[in-house]
């Protein structure tokens, strides 16, 4: 049995004498997630960023999930920044990873109205060209990724509130069969993948849900290849849909199967133990909801680290919505999905009071990148900060903000800006900065004082 990954290269934590930590305990007495899933025959999946697949993140991804979705990185505008000019380095870095890991690959996403590039958006397109491009898009990126793909989230997010089309690049210019056209051209491309409608809001039964249900019934019925429906379940603290299984249900009854996507269930910040444990109990009733219907593939959840969260940032003053806290440490939301699964560890009382340090690289390219360190409190406090680390493999730091950084040789030494030293118990500050790499770039520990 795996033992669950907690805490071996958690960033170091403040040892201030106003502060008292708690080391993570090792709770290892269930299964990895992966084994219990596969043992009700489910997949459970996480969405990752490819830069940071190394260290303790690279550890709980390979150990406790058994499907990848690229959070990104096969985005069109990700793939095909330029016309005719392709990057798929984080797409095959997450492939490859997954492969060496025994774990499925999701891939996310071939039509959508978001992160395309600007030369498509752009362009001034007659439908014909649109189509041929949409066409040629999807056949070289399912092509390239032929036979290693267990499922394609074809098309992504078609349906308004109120179950009308969306209005977007696709359906303005290409009318709503841009969504059979690119479902047959996926299946042309690689036969072996399952193909999916996914779309978020549509996990109760609802006008939009229903709409995605006729839509899924017409497809089948004009033997257009549609092989599944994910519900990304972006969810808000205590209301995961009571029609959630019905809803599930309905569509495997029109003979799909369902996969839970993209689940997060996101709280307005500070989180506590009561909050934390209505997320325990939201995780476990979706994933409990899943794993009672024989048609629903699996569950996905979107960031398996509140490190590597999108909510924060689209929804200011709310977070904490992944089952892993910023260090690494499994949250009861963990373990909401675990008993879900079939496993039996109760959850663990959370840590007493810390401030931490998490670093991670948000961008990377050839030279360069960029990257961020999250100080966060929980049951402590900070007044001014100075976050220090050792670069490993030679980066040097070329500009920050909201801090201000100092290097000499492989130390760097960060300190708040006048306006950021204080990170009150329950919240948590961020500086970023440019850095300069060559060869391989690790992510170093962060120490605080
Ligand atoms: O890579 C750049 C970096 O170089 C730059 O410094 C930084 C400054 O803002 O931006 C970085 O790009 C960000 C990118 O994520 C990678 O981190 C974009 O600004 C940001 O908009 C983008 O957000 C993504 C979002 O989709 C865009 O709509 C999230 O990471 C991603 O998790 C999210 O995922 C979507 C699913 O695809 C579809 N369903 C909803 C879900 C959540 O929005």
């Amino acid at each position: 049995m795996r033992s669950l990954r907690t805490g071996s290269s958690l960033a170091a934590l403040v040892t201030g004498a106003a502060l008292l930590f708690t080391a993570p305990a090792a709770h290892a007495a269930d299964s990895p997630l992966r084994d219990l899933a596969a043992a009700r025959g489910k997949v459970i999946g996480t969405a990752v960023t490819g830069a940071k697949l190394t260290g303790t993140y690279g550890d709980i991804a390979g150990s406790q999930f058994s499907s990848l979705t690229p959070g990104n990185a096969m985005k069109w505008g990700t793939v095909e920044p330029t016309q005719g000019s392709f990057n798929w380095t984080e797409a095959d870095q997450i492939v490859a990873f997954a492969q060496a890991h025994n774990q499925q690959v999701r891939g996310h996403t071939l039509v959508w109205h978001n992160q395309n590039p600007s030369w498509l958006t752009n362009g001034s397109w007659t439908p014909t060209q649109l189509s041929g491009l949409l066409q040629n898009h999807i056949s070289t990126e399912v092509g390239r990724y032929k036979g290693k793909i267990a499922a394609w989230d074809v098309v992504n997010e078609p349906f308004n509130e109120d179950g009308t089309y969306r209005s977007t690049l696709w359906y303005d210019n290409l009318g709503a069969d841009y969504i059979a056209n690119a479902l047959t051209w996926a299946h042309a491309a690689d036969p072996g993948a399952k193909l999916y409608i996914n779309d978020y809001n549509v996990e109760g039964v609802g006008a939009k849900s229903t709409a995605l249900y006729n839509l899924v019934k017409d497809l089948k019925s004009r033997g257009v290849p549609i092989d599944g429906v994910g519900l990304q379940a972006h969810l808000v603290l205590g209301q995961v849909p009571a029609t959630l299984q019905q809803n599930i249900q309905r569509f495997a009854d029109l003979g799909v199967d369902v996969a839970i996507t993209e689940l997060d269930v996101r709280m307005a910040l500070p989180a506590d133990s009561a909050k934390l444990a209505q997320q325990a109990a939201d995780f476990k009733s979706v994933v409990a909801a899943c794993a009672a219907v024989t048609r629903c593939a699996g569950v996905t959840v979107w960031g398996f680290t509140d490190s590597d969260s999108w909510v924060p940032s689209t929804f200011p003053g709310y977070g904490a919505a992944t089952p892993y806290d910023e260090n690494y440490a499994p949250k009861p939301a963990y373990f909401g999905i675990a008993q879900a699964l079939g496993g039996t560890t109760t959850t663990p009382p959370p840590p007493t009071g810390a401030c931490s340090a998490t670093y991670s690289v948000t961008s990377q390219w050839n030279t360069g990148f960029t990257g961020q360190v999250t100080i966060a409190c929980s049951g402590a406090s900070l007044s001014s900060w100075k976050a220090n680390w050792t670069f490993g493999a030679g980066q040097k730091i070329t500009q920050s903000w909201n801090a201000t950084c100092a290097q000499s040789g492989t130390a760097v030494s960060c300190a708040n800006a006048p306006y950021n030293g204080s990170v009150p118990d329950g919240s948590s500050v961020s500086f970023g900065f440019n850095g300069s790499w060559s060869g391989s770039n690790p992510v170093p520990t962060v120490t605080l004082g």
